[in-house]
This record gives structure tokens, sequence and C-alpha cells, in this order.
């Protein structure tokens, strides 16, 4: 199943209930929550209370993207605050195992985050543990970006990891996810779309997840 995870990062943060049940309205079936922390990445978003205060709003699965330096420290307060997913970056965690296991001991599904310049290949031993793995199609920091190709071979690539080992995990694709670049995306083998700017920067998000989600499943 081909399913839209919208960036919350790029809807109007004044209303972001509206924002949150017109993307849903549209089709849209995931949150995905950008935490940003002024170190691993060069921007700042938000922590445990943004999704604290979404729990009570909609009832689809928050997907906490965590682009921090320590995601050890903060992995139980999101799964305290209500996180269904959480995903850390490959580049920050020295012990990327005791990581996602510590995920799944707070009861969230783990995942894990790869940049650009990151290989699959450092992820296989992984591979059986992780709800998901997220390529990152853009280098983490902000919205807006341009799509880098680059992702899509390594999308295609863990498409045949996933037959050949015979797991189940998802593929999710993160970064310059548009109208124009969708159907790439899901050519290559990925299930789980993530969009901001195509759902909330002009429009009616409710139609702009539609569309988007008509485009993915062409
Ligand atoms: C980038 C974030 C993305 C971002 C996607 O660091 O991880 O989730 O919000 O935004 P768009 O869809 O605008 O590229
Ligand atoms: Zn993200």
């Amino acid at each position: 199943m081909i399913e839209l995870a919208f960036s919350i990062l790029a809807s109007d943060f004044a209303h972001l209930a509206d924002e949150v049940a017109a993307a849903e309205r549209g089709g849209g079936t995931i949150v995905h929550v950008d935490v940003m922390d002024g170190h691993f990445v060069p921007n700042i978003t938000f922590g445990p209370p943004m999704v604290q205060a979404l729990r009570p709003i909609t009832k689809l699965p928050l997907d906490c993207h965590l682009m921090i330096d320590n995601p050890d420290a903060f992995i139980p307060e999101f799964a305290a605050a209500g996180a269904n997913m959480i995903s850390v970056h490959q580049e920050v965690c020295r012990h990327l195992h005791r990581t996602l296991q510590l995920i799944a001991d707070h009861g969230v599904q783990p995942a894990v985050v790869i940049n650009p310049a990151t290989p699959v290949e450092t992820l296989i031993e992984v591979l059986p543990m992780v709800h998901h793995v997220l390529v990152m199609s853009v280098n983490p920091g902000f919205g807006g970006q341009k799509f880098l190709p680059l992702a899509l071979d390594k999308i295609a690539y863990l498409a045949e990891l996933r037959e050949a080992l015979d797991l189940n995990f998802r593929i999710e694709v993160d970064g310059g996810i548009a109208n124009d670049t969708v159907a790439d995306v899901v050519e290559a083998g990925a299930d789980m779309l993530v969009a901001g700017s195509a759902i909330f920067h002009s429009g009616s998000a409710e139609q702009n997840a539609r569309k988007f989600l008509e485009l993915a499943r062409a």
C-alpha cells in the first residue's frame, strides 16, 4: 500500500489541527514530524511537546523523524508523548542496533534514516528489526529543497534486499517529493512518501494530498 506521510513542517503552525485534518481528508495516512536540533542539522524545529499536542487531534500514526545528535536521550520522551514510529539517523548512532532496540522497548516502531551520502550497505545488519528505512532525497534540515535522483537507486536496492532477505520493512522517502517526482519514487519501490511543501504550500491541503496520491497510485 502506497501511503502519504505528510510533513507538518510545511504547514501553518497557527492552524495545525485544521492543516492535519485537511491532509487527512485528502487521503494522507501518516503524520510526519520533523524534529531538528540545530546540531545535526542547521535548523531548529520542535520536540516532544509538539507530538503531545498532535496526539489528541488525530488518530493517524505519528512518524517522528529525529534529526538530532543524541536520539537515545530523547526516545523515552517521544514515546511518552505519543509517537508511533521513531526514525533515527544512521550517521549519529554509534550503536545503531542498541538505539533501535531502545525504540522497540518503548513500544514504538523503530526506523532508520540515511542521508544522501550514506550507503544502504551500512544498514544490512539491522534491516530485520526496522519497521521502515527512510531514504533522504535531500540533505536534511529544510523543507522545499530539490529532489536528489541518487535516492532512486538506493530505494531500488533496498527493495531488492527486502526481497532477497525475505523481510517486510517498508521504504520511506523524504525530500523534494512532489507531483513531478512522485512517480519515479514509487516506480523505484518506495511505499511511504513524505511530502511537505507539495501538500501545504499553496492551495488546499486536501486537494493537494488527493492529487498527489492519485499520481502516486497511477
Ligand atoms: C527535511 C525534512 C523533510 C521535509 C520535506 O529535512 O526531513 O521531511 O519536511 O519537505 P519537502 O516535501 O518540502 O521537501
Ligand atoms: Zn522528514
